[in-house]
C-alpha cells in the first residue's frame, strides 16, 4: 500500500501574529503539491489563526495534556486543541520526554487522549548521542515504541517520528544506512498490531532535515516523511523540503 508522503513543521516556541504570513506561503506552495501532506504545528498561541489562514490544511499542537481537563495549570487538553481546529498533535518529542521528564506511560496516555479526541497523532522517538555511541539505538528505540504506542492505532491518525536526539538542532545526520536500518526496524516491531497496520503507518524522519538533505532521507525505503524544526519556519526553507517529497 503506498504510503502518502507526509512533511511537518515543528515551530516549537517560534513565531508570533506576523509568522501567519510565512505559514500561508507554505500551504500555498504546497497546494501545488496534492500527493505530500504538509501540516506545521505552530505554538499554542498561532494555532487558531494559522487555521483561519490554511484554507483547510492540517494544523496541530506540539503537545497535550493525557486528561480531558482539570486543574492543570499551563496545560492544553487534547480536546480543547481539536475545538481550535487542530487536527493533529505531536506527543513525546525529545524536548518534553527530557525537559519535562515524560516517561513513556506519559506519552502513550498523551496519545490515547489526542485519539480519543479525534486529533491524529505523530509520536516521537529517538535515542541520545551516547546511546547511538554505544550501538544501543535501535534496541532503545524499540523500547520506547513498545512502552509509548497505543494499543489500538489506526494508521490514518497515527503517525512515528524517529528524530535521534544528537540530529536535533545540530546539522548532523544519520547514515543514510542507520535511518533505513531503524526505520525497518520500527515498521518490523510494528507488525505486533498486525501486517497491514504495520504497512500503513508513516514514519518520519527528523533531525536536521533541510531542502539539501530531504531528496536523499525521504528517498529511503521506510521513510515516509519528514518532522521539520529550524528549516519549518519560513516558506524559502520548507518549500524545498515539499518539492522534495513530491519529487519522489
Ligand atoms: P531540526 O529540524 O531543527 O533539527 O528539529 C527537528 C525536530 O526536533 C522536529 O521536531
Amino acid at each position: 500500500m503506498a504510503r502518502r508522503k507526509y512533511v511537518v513543521g515543528n515551530w516549537k516556541m517560534n513565531g508570533v501574529s506576523a509568522s501567519i504570513a510565512e505559514a500561508q506561503a507554505i500551504f500555498a506552495a504546497a497546494d501545488g503539491h496534492p500527493a505530500v501532506e504538509v501540516a506545521i504545528c505552530p505554538p499554542f498561541t498561532l494555532i487558531g489563526a494559522m487555521v483561519a489562514a490554511a484554507r483547510g490544511a492540517p494544523v496541530g499542537g506540539q503537545d497535550c495534556h493525557s486528561a480531558a481537563s482539570g486543574a492543570f495549570t499551563g496545560s492544553i487538553a487534547a480536546p480543547m486543541l481539536a475545538d481550535i481546529g487542530a487536527s493533529l498533535v505531536i506527543v513525546g518529542h525529545s524536548e518534553r520526554r527530557e525537559g519535562f521528564g515524560e516517561s513513556d506511560a506519559d506519552v502513550r496516555a498523551k496519545a490515547e487522549a489526542a485519539l480519543a479526541a479525534g486529533l491524529s497523532v505523530i509520536l516521537c522517538v529517538g535515542e541520545p548521542r551516547e546511546v547511538r555511541e554505544s550501538g544501543g539505538a535501535i534496541e532503545f528505540v524499540l523500547t520506547q515504541v513498545a512502552g509509548s504506542v497505543p494499543a489500538n492505532v489506526d494508521p490514518a491518525r497515527f503517525a512515528i517520528a524517529y528524530e535521534p536526539i544528537w540530529a536535533i538542532g545540530t546539522g548532523l545526520v544519520p547514515t543514510i544506512d542507520d535511518v533505513a536500518a531503524m526505520h525497518g526496524a520500527i515498521r518490523r516491531a510494528l507488525s505486533s498490531y498486525g501486517a497491514e497496520t504495520a504497512q500503513a503507518v508513516r514514519i518520519l524522519y527528523g533531525g536536521s532535515v533541510n531542502g539539501e538533505n530531504a531528496a536523499e532521507l525521504l528517498g529511503v525505503g521506510d521513510v515516509d516523511g519528514a518532522l521539520v524544526g529550524g528549516a519549518s519556519l519560513t516558506a524559502a526553507k520548507f518549500v524545498p523540503i515539499v518539492e522534495a517529497a513530491a519529487g519522489l
